[in-house]
């Protein structure tokens, strides 16, 4: 799977937008169909991303296009809308079961059929952010294999339970954690909620090392100073590399001694320590 660290978002309506944002070397850039665009605005958003997809240069940056939620009446006409594109996958709002992404996968398959691309080819990202998506976080998981990332949307949670967002993060905390543990469950990436307070990279720094402590595997952005600070938290520093290696050559030295479990610059090292270290290095594509 691709690394998904940052993955920056923009009103699909706004061209210069996807301009600069495909520039800036995120892993991702998501053009929203959904909230970031007036109701008003949806059909020129669906040009705009169309037209974008076929014209301007992402690089190696994945181009995701952010459906509104299926069942919402605007799916069928954001597909129909920016499938000429060919985007690398789409970004489906409110996920609350798995039929929602089964009726996608479904639909994906014939338009691949229809156009000749490798069935299978437009993967799926899912955003779980209410009550409902949390408790069947498991079997959303499960839908489809087209589904590569799980992303908690903290915002559309918080609103959905009645809570109030608050620095701390504690009253998502639950559902942050939830998304991680179906996620990991089922082989998937997940991806942390966006970070509002557009001048305090600071308090966005922190937040980024919360949740790669917590297993995310990146994060949302909004705006283009987000990104370098996402991508720098979930990117191990040398130092982190190096003494992950160390410990992988100790382990390995112990075991062929049959030693499984050994003391190693101050601490107890065992298997757990052995695969966080490996997780460490493919992070830092080694
Ligand atoms: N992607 C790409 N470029 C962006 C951007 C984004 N998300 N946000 C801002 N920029 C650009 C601006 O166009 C501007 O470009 P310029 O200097 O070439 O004119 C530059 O970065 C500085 O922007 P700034 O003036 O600081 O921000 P703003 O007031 O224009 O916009 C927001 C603030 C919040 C409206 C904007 O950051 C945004 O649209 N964010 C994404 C919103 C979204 O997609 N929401 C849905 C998902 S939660
Ligand atoms: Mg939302």
């Amino acid at each position: 799977m691709r690394a998904r660290r940052a993955l920056l978002f923009m009103p699909g309506d706004d061209r210069h937008k996807i301009e600069k944002g495909a520039a800036l070397g995120a892993d991702g850039v998501i053009m929203d169909l959904e909230d970031g665009v007036a109701l008003n605005r949806k059909e020129v958003a669906r040009e705009t991303v169309r037209a974008a997809l076929r014209e301007v240069s992402f690089g190696r940056t994945e181009r995701l296009v952010r459906l509104n939620p299926v069942g919402s009446g605007l799916e069928e006409a954001d597909l129909e809308g920016t499938l000429e594109g060919r985007p690398d996958g789409y970004v489906v709002p409110k996920v609350e079961s798995p039929d929602q992404l089964a009726w996608l996968d479904e639909r994906l398959a014939a338009e691949e059929r229809a156009r000749g691309w490798p069935e299978g080819s437009i993967r799926l990202l899912a955003i779980i952010e209410s009550a409902r998506g949390i408790l069947h976080a498991g079997a959303i998981a499960a839908a489809t294999p087209r589904l590569e990332a799980l992303i908690f949307g903290a915002e559309d949670f918080a609103g959905d339970v009645g809570a109030t967002r608050t620095r701390e993060g504690w009253e998502v905390f639950y559902a942050r954690s939830a998304v991680v543990v179906a996620a990991a469950a089922h082989g998937l990436q997940a991806i942390d909620t966006v970070f509002t307070h557009l001048h305090d990279l600071d308090g966005l720094r922190a937040e980024a090392e919360f949740a790669l402590r917590m297993g995310f595997d990146g994060k949302l952005a909004i705006h283009p100073r987000q990104v370098a600070v996402i991508l720098n938290a979930f990117t191990p520093e040398p130092e982190e590399v190096e003494r992950a290696l160390r410990l992988i050559a100790a382990f390995e030295a112990h075991q062929a001694q049959g030693k499984g479990a050994f003391a190693h610059e101050g601490k107890m090292v065992d298997m757990p320590m052995v695969r966080a270290a490996k997780r460490l290095l493919a992070r830092a594509g080694r």
